[in-house]
């Protein structure tokens, strides 16, 4: 266990205890959402940022819950909407962390339709978050580490470091690609 030591509000020194926590203890299981006309895109089908917006919300409180701090995105990716859904279909919302690391936290999201006409369930998308935890002045602070339990846990875990390893050589060739242009 980790003692992080912080200023609060008031401007006293306060320890926070830092010891792992189960994936478990953050997960969001199937938050259900009716799908209604108004919530349809010209193609008569969901409207994307709907999910997208629904997706950031929920991913936010695993990371909140997590963290136990204020947390804001930083960044998404592999966002694939892999099959439309629906009027009528309800929307089923999971969430859960994959890995931390010092201020960061990769949360992974999947959402799939459910349709008691057709008895059928249907993978609708899935992407990762990350969400880096703040203090009150917007300083990235330390979150707790993750402990994976099952073998679905710790497969993600383990491919959650290949991911940021992606993220933070993006990052880098995108801003020595910026820096060139400005040379
Ligand atoms: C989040 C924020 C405070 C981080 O500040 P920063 O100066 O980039 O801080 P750092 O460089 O120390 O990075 C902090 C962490 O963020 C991670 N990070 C930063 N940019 C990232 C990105 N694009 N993708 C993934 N992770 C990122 C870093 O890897 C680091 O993680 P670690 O502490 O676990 O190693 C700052 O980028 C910010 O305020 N962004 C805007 C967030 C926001 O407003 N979101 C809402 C959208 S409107």
């Amino acid at each position: 266990m980790k003692l992080l030591m912080f200023i609060n509000w008031f401007g006293f020194y306060m320890t926070r205890e830092l010891k792992g926590k189960k994936v478990s203890e953050s997960a969001v299981h199937d938050h259900a959402y009716k799908v209604f006309p108004n919530d349809l895109n010209s193609y008569g089908t969901v409207f994307g940022g709907l999910i997208m917006s629904t997706l950031d919300r929920i991913a936010l409180v695993v990371a909140e819950r997590h963290s136990e701090c204020t947390c804001v995105t930083v960044s998404v990716d592999s966002m694939h909407f892999l099959a439309p859904a629906k009027r009528g279909d309800v929307l089923l919302f999971r969430a859960s962390i994959n890995k931390s690391w010092k201020s960061s936290m990769e949360i992974g999201v999947k959402v799939m339709a459910e349709n008691f006409h057709t008895q059928g369930l249907r993978h609708i998308l899935s992407a990762y978050f990350t969400f880096v935890a703040v203090d009150e002045e917007r300083n990235p602070i330390e979150v707790p580490h993750v402990i994976p339990e099952t073998p679905i846990e710790k497969r993600r875990y383990k491919e959650a470091e290949v991911r940021r390893q992606r993220r933070k050589k993006e990052a880098e060739e995108t801003k020595e690609s910026r820096l060139k242009d400005l040379s």
